[in-house]
């Protein structure tokens, strides 16, 4: 090693606890620009995937009482590119799928399964036993039981100001989805606004991938 020291040396820098600071907090900066500001203006990260629309009234209620609950602790809501994964939950999630959730609910734990695309994988009357009693239908289950949910009326009072906020974040709702949200609501409990959040999720997507896996099927045999 020679004794001459530039100024911007690497020497310098890993000497000098003050510049490599300076010097980390740019790369890291720039790295990370390069790699989100582009997410803002891709169109598969900010257009919905074909087949993808806003949550109906109800499901958006039972979105509220998830977050409330803190399923979001114990699920996640991404498929990852694994194998694994795939084989196990379905397509893996893109970006396209999540464009209306605000906020997202990836989550970071799976204590339970990944709920990405659990829509349709069972009846609406599992979920009522599930959610009453989990051990009832998975006797090793450790899911905590949600058996008041039965009781509660679904929110009624805050569910226009909920779409009409989220209109204003971007999500296409009509006057008229939100003027009958209420009447979508009456009658409703707790429980039945969760289970319709949970049989929505994924199904959009499935059968639009459905529909691509047979476009791409019917152009191979072209
Ligand atoms: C303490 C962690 C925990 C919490 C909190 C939790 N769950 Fe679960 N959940 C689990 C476990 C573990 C399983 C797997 C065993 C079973 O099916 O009960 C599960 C399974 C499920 C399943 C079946 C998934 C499948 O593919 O078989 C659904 C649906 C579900 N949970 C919904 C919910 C909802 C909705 C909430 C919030 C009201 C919630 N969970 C809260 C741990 C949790």
């Amino acid at each position: 090693m020679s004794n001459q020291r530039k100024f911007f040396s690497h020497e310098t820098l890993e000497r000098n606890v003050g510049w490599l600071i300076v010097a980390t907090i740019a790369v890291v900066s720039i790295a990370g620009l390069v790699q989100i500001v582009p997410l803002f203006f891709q169109h598969s990260t900010t257009q919905p995937t074909p087949g993808v629309v806003p949550f109906p009234a109800l499901s958006l209620a039972g979105r509220d009482i998830y977050q409330r609950e803190g399923c979001v602790g114990c699920h996640s809501q991404q498929i990852r590119t694994l194998r694994s994964e795939t084989e196990r939950y379905g397509p893996y999630s893109l970006a396209g799928e999540s464009v209306y959730d605000h906020p997202f609910l990836w989550g970071s734990k799976r204590t339970g399964p990944d709920l990405a695309r659990v829509g349709g994988r069972y009846s609406d009357e599992w979920h009522r036993i599930h959610l009453r009693n989990p051990r009832d239908v998975v006797p090793e289950s450790n899911m905590p039981a949600y058996p008041y949910l039965q009781n509660a009326p679904a929110e009624v009072s805050s569910i226009q100001a909920h779409m009409t906020a989220l209109r204003r974040l971007g999500v296409p709702y009509t006057d008229e989805q939100i003027a009958n949200a209420p009447k979508d609501l009456e009658g409703k409990t707790e429980e039945d606004a969760l289970i319709a959040y949970l049989q929505g999720l994924g199904v959009q997507r499935r059968s639009t991938s459905q529909a691509l896996v047979n476009t791409t099927a019917a152009e191979a045999t072209k």
